[in-house]
């Protein structure tokens, strides 16, 4: 259903009119009609431009929670039905967005909505504002501290069954994100007599029944407290409960919220020991006594309820009997101790027991604010939400009446101040036309109050500090005195003596006319009640208890710290405290929430005309639709606005160097829907009419914001991926430089190993191969020595012989040995050495070879550079790059010759593909053509070299000036290709006469030059060939196929002057509309059909033999023709 209701209310027509600022007529009647019908639909919203109306429904309906949040943090201000959502959202946005500081103002009756609306704009915040641990408690925080506000701040009232007794001020901070850091809350005067006293029918703070019926048993036990509300002085009889307020199950959510904001346990427990303590206090029973010289004295009658209060305080019960019975004057020289008699005494309790009451509430707010502060020094945006009791007008008003309703009227000033006044002068002062609109300006009620020396609040606190006889009759007098002529000042003295008589009028009464209506105030004890003294017997008794909280709240008990100075008084602190509220929220946007009242019965459904009228009239919010129906909806000075939205054009993004004005201008210029009605330009400021167009701009920002996001993120990622990429395009060069510089050395030692072994294999081969005898001649050279040694030995044994012949035997042995030796030591020494010699020289050989590479390295080298020089020279020196020229430098060295040819033709190739490139689609179709003729007769006929350069006209005999031709061809034939005169050969007799022939898409037409009437038609399908000759002559033969009607005639032989031409564009016409390909034949010879009978025509060159000369034809035979040309 909730769903269902959301697009419902998305879909559904208006209900009266949404905005106020359309309503017609504009007067109260119709105004008051419009709410009533909207009330009466549920329509509790209503908008007046940017102000929200809130009629208060007195049931919950269902158009909040986190499908509404989200609906209305889509869609902007007007595009969905007023809600306080929307109102909420905009503020959020521009604190968000604008960098501006928001304030939220809820004004109106009690009991018109305001402390509704005020946590309804928190919930929105909080649920559209940033997400995260962090954030989300300090949104827990935040939100948990209006439960317990409430319950020790609120109580029912006779208006409002949780009426806010006190004035409330938060300020939400948020960060640059648009997140909560935390917050500040300001309280405004707690009205604290409602603790001792209620009106008939009204109850103490909620948080006295919540204690009593929340608290278990051991609690309440520990507290000293009963449960039931009946045994509390305190405590009206009358009501202790409120319908649909259940207090046990709401003390439950306070101490829980206490706990989620911060509170300790203990704090917990002094929190509601204090409050119990409140409670007991009343209860305390004082009785007459007399002192032993008669004087009237008091004591109290409940010693049991006193010792446990004691208890409670951590006092000596005496100690506080003393505190609450007596009272110590101090002078400059000794002490008195006077006794107080019961009256007296009795004040003196309740004042205490206000006085704990309302300090204990400001420790908790300061407590709360502990908990919820933000750091110092965090740059922080903030939001203020205010909801301070609503103006009030009771039967009997008092003290608290009057500083309410002063506070309600500085509200209203703030109102007039901005939203009527301010607006109204600015538009004088920048020079917008303007008709000024009345309104009543409540100023001078504010000075009639707060004035410095002549104000009612100056009068009092004067009357307060003055010595002599001060009582609240002096003080009335004293008003009567000096605003006898005030007009918005009245008393019975005034009245008298304008000789009016009203006996709504009491003695002790005056009168002030409010903006919001007459309240008559009772003067009595607005002195006491100014004063807010605390006898200081009592609150240095609180200050001796041991009660860490109660003792803390009493600071003014300790003897070392008593001043004689007094305190201000109670209304000079609120003047300053309203006065800083007022300075803090100028300094803020402004956004309104104006809440209405519908009965006085908090009755749904209800709605009353003259008490919604009377609250309409005081919250003047006819003159404001007037402002705002003539007025604008935005302004802002030009260089903020140019500063926001220069991204919107071209001219002023990134830069602009002219004024900001005109800047402005050039902006809204390129805008549709800034037309001169939405923007009006002031002096100094641009003024938009209607929000509408302030979303538009928003909504083109967020755009264009995108697209510049976009456009950075994208040089931002590509710049990362291009260094990323370059980086790993180095690392892995790097890499693969090292791996294949390792692979080369390994295989490079691999085969310098291999090869130095096969070396060594081969050289010792080839070496063993030089020195095969070597070891023969070795072993022979030893043997010859071994001989020699063998010889000698011989030798030496036959010369002891002794015997001659024996001895020259011996001797030739002996020579022949030696010469053996000699022999053999020669020839093998030389071997020997000649075997050295060629090692030696092998070596020197196969040194060079280690160097084998360094040819192959130089060479290749020596290539490379020439092949570079050969390749820059050419690149400097291109030939030109004209198709036809075909001048190409010769390669300087052979090798080059292949890849310079290879050259020549790509550049030719590049040189044509250029030129193609550059011709229109009128050239490419002339060179179509002219390509198509060479396919057809390049190298077959001589007619053709001479008619390439000649361009094909396709008209010769002007076509253009001739209509009676341009008849002849139909309509849908399209333009004529080809008109020329040719001539005719006669199939009878070989002579030749003059014809038109107009070559068409899908005909040949030939005719007269002299008749309008076509001679011949000829489909292009029923050409079946064409024959030519080789020569330069321009005879040429159709061939018709046997079907086609003029065939029965025979083929035509014809002679052109541009053969060539015609043929060409004939061929293409039949490939253009029959996809056939015309054969053209091309023979000296060939055979034509005459009338059913072949006949062979035979071409012969003339004597002339350049085949231009005039063509003869002579007939053969009946089937010969023979042509000369
Ligand atoms: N938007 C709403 N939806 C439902 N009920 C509402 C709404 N606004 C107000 N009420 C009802 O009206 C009652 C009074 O509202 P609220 O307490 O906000 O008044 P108030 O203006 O703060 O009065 P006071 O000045 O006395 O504090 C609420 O308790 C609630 O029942
Ligand atoms: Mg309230």
């Amino acid at each position: 259903p909730q769903d269902q209701l959301l697009n419902m209310t998305l879909l559904e027509g208006p209900i009266g009119v949404e905005d106020l600022v359309l309503l017609e007529p504009l007067e109260e009647e119709s105004m008051l009609k419009n709410l009533q019908l909207r009330y009466e639909n549920k329509e509790i919203y209503t908008y007046i431009g940017n102000v929200l109306v809130s009629v208060n429904p007195y049931q919950q309906l269902p158009i909040y929670g986190p499908e509404f949040i989200t609906k209305y943090q889509e869609c902007t201000f007007y595009e969905l039905k007023p809600h306080i959502y929307a109102l909420a959202n905009v503020a959020y946005q521009s604190l968000k967005f604008r960098d501006r500081d928001q304030c939220i103002l809820i004004t109106g009756e009690s009991g018109a909505g305001k402390t509704e609306a005020s946590k309804l704009v928190m919930s929105y915040v909080a649920a559209v504002c940033g997400k995260g641990e962090q954030v989300n408690s300090v949104k827990e925080q935040l939100l948990q501290s209006n439960p317990v506000l409430e319950a020790f701040g609120n109580a029912k009232t006779i208006r409002n069954n949780n009426s806010s007794r006190f004035g409330k001020y938060m300020d939400i901070e948020f960060d640059f994100k648009g997140s909560p850091l935390g917050g500040v809350i300001t309280n405004y005067l707690l009205e604290k007599s409602r603790v001792v006293k209620q009106l008939k029918g009204e109850r103490n703070f909620h948080i006295f029944y919540q204690l009593l019926a929340g608290a278990d048993a051991q609690l309440l036990a520990a507290l000293k407290l009963e449960r039931d509300t009946g045994g509390y002085a305190y405590l009206n009889r009358e009501v202790s409960r409120v319908d649909g307020m259940d207090d046990a199950s709401n003390f439950k959510s306070v101490q829980s919220a206490m706990t989620v904001i911060g509170f300790s346990e203990e704090e917990i427990r002094w929190v509601l020991e204090v409050t119990a303590l409140v409670l007991k206090l009343g209860n305390v029973k004082l009785s007459d006594e007399f002192q032993a010289n008669g004087i009237p004295a008091s004591g109290i009658s409940d010693a049991r309820g006193v010792r446990e209060i004691g208890e409670m305080m951590g006092l000596d019960s005496k100690e506080l009997e003393r505190a609450l019975c007596s009272r110590t004057m101090a002078t400059a020289k000794e002490k008195v101790v006077t006794a107080l008699n019961v009256v007296q005494a009795q004040y003196a309790r309740d004042a205490l027991a206000k006085n704990i009451y309302s300090r204990l509430f400001n420790w908790i707010v300061n407590r709360i604010n502990e908990s919820i502060k933000v750091g110092i020094g965090e740059k922080k945006k903030v939001m203020g939400v205010l909801d301070i009791y609503g103006f009030e007008i009771l039967e009997d008003n008092s003290f608290e009446q009057f500083v309410i309703n002063y506070c309600n009227e500085k509200l209203q000033q703030v109102f007039i101040e901005l939203t009527l006044k301010e607006e109204q002068e600015e538009y004088k002062r920048e020079g917008i036309p303007w008709k000024k609109v009345d309104y009543f300006d409540n100023g001078i009620i504010c000075n009639l109050i707060e004035h410095n020396q002549r104000g009612i609040l100056a009068m009092l606190d004067e009357e307060c500090l003055r010595p002599g006889v001060v009582s609240d009759s002096t003080f009335l007098a004293k008003l009567n005195q000096l605003f006898s002529k005030h007009s918005h000042y009245e008393s019975k003295v005034t009245q008298n003596a304008q000789r009016q008589y009203d006996h709504t009028m009491g003695l002790s009464c005056f009168r002030i006319c409010h903006y919001a209506g007459k309240v008559t105030y009772n003067v009595t004890s607005f002195i006491d009640k100014n004063n807010d003294l605390l006898f200081r017997d009592l609150s240095q008794a609180m200050w001796k208890a041991k009660h860490p909280l109660l003792r803390s709240l009493f600071p003014e008990g300790d003897p070392k710290q008593a001043s004689l100075k007094r305190p201000p008084t109670a209304g000079a602190q609120f003047k300053s405290s309203v006065a800083i509220l007022m300075k803090n929220l100028y300094s803020k946007n402004p956004n309104y929430i104006r809440c209405i009242k519908p009965n006085e019965h908090q009755q749904r459904g209800q709605f009353s005309r003259e008490l919604v009228a009377t609250q309409a009239r005081y919250l003047g919010l006819l003159e404001n639709v007037r402002v705002r129906r003539a007025g604008y909806a935005f302004r802002q000075g030009y260089k903020p606005f140019l500063e926001r939205y220069r991204l919107l054009s071209r001219s002023t993004w990134p830069r602009w160097n002219g004024g900001d004005r005109e800047g402005v201008e050039k902006i809204l210029g390129e805008l549709s829907a800034c037309t001169s009605e939405e923007v009006t330009f002031g002096k100094t400021k641009i003024f938009i009419k209607s929000p509408k167009t302030l979303f538009y701009l928003e909504e083109q920002r967020r755009l264009r914001i995108q697209q510049l996001a976009t456009l950075i993120q994208k040089i931002y990622r590509g710049w990362r991926c291009r260094t990323h990429y370059q980086q790993m395009r180095k690392s892995q060069i790097l890499i693969s430089s090292w791996f294949r510089g390792t692979m080369q050395k390994k295989r490079y030692g691999k085969m310098k190993s291999s090869v130095l072994l096969i070396q060594a294999f081969v050289r010792g081969w080839k070496v063993m191969e030089k020195g095969r005898g070597f070891p023969l001649h070795m072993w022979f050279l030893l043997n010859c020595l071994s001989c020699w040694g063998d010889g000698g030995a011989g030798s030496k044994s036959y010369l002891n012989l002794g015997h001659t012949s024996v001895r020259w035997r011996v001797c030739v042995r002996v020579f022949l040995g030696l010469l053996r030796v000699c022999l053999g030591v020669w020839l093998h020494a030389g071997k020997i050495c000649t075997y050295v010699w060629l090692c030696l020289l092998a070596r020197k050989d196969y040194r060079k070879y280690f160097r084998s590479g360094a040819a192959l390295t130089l060479s290749s080298f020596i290539y490379k550079s020439l092949a570079q020089k050969f390749l820059l020279g050419l690149k400097n020196n291109l030939p030109s790059t004209s198709i036809l020229d075909k001048k190409w430098p010769a390669a300087p060295y052979k090798c080059f010759t292949t890849a310079n040819q290879e050259l020549q033709r790509l550049y030719h190739q590049w040189k044509c593909k250029k030129f193609r490139d550059q011709l229109s689609p009128k050239q490419v179709e002339v060179l179509r053509e002219k390509l198509c003729a060479s396919e057809l007769f390049k190298d077959k006929k001589a007619a053709y070299p001479p008619s390439v350069p000649v361009p094909f006209r396709g008209d010769y005999i002007g076509l253009r000036g001739n209509p009676k031709l341009q008849k002849l061809t139909g309509r849908e034939e399209g333009p004529v290709l080809m008109a020329e005169t040719v001539r005719k050969v006669n199939r009878g007799n070989g002579k030749t006469s003059s014809r038109i022939l107009l070559l068409t898409k899908g005909h040949v037409i030939l005719t007269d030059s002299k008749k309008s009437q076509a001679k011949t038609v000829i489909g292009l399908e029923s050409v079946a060939g064409v024959s030519v000759t080789s020569f330069q002559d321009g005879l040429f033969c159709l061939h018709l196929s046997e079907i086609s009607s003029v065939g029965s005639k025979g083929d035509f032989l014809l002679v052109s002057e541009h053969v060539v031409e015609l043929l060409t564009r004939m061929y293409r016409a039949v490939l253009d509309t029959t996809q056939r390909q015309l054969p053209i034949t091309v023979a000296e010879q060939f055979s034509v059909k005459f009338k059913e009978s072949n006949v062979t025509v035979k071409v012969t060159k003339g004597p002339r033999g350049n085949g231009n000369g005039k063509l003869s034809c002579k007939k053969k035979g009946s089937h010969g023709l023979e042509v000369t040309v």
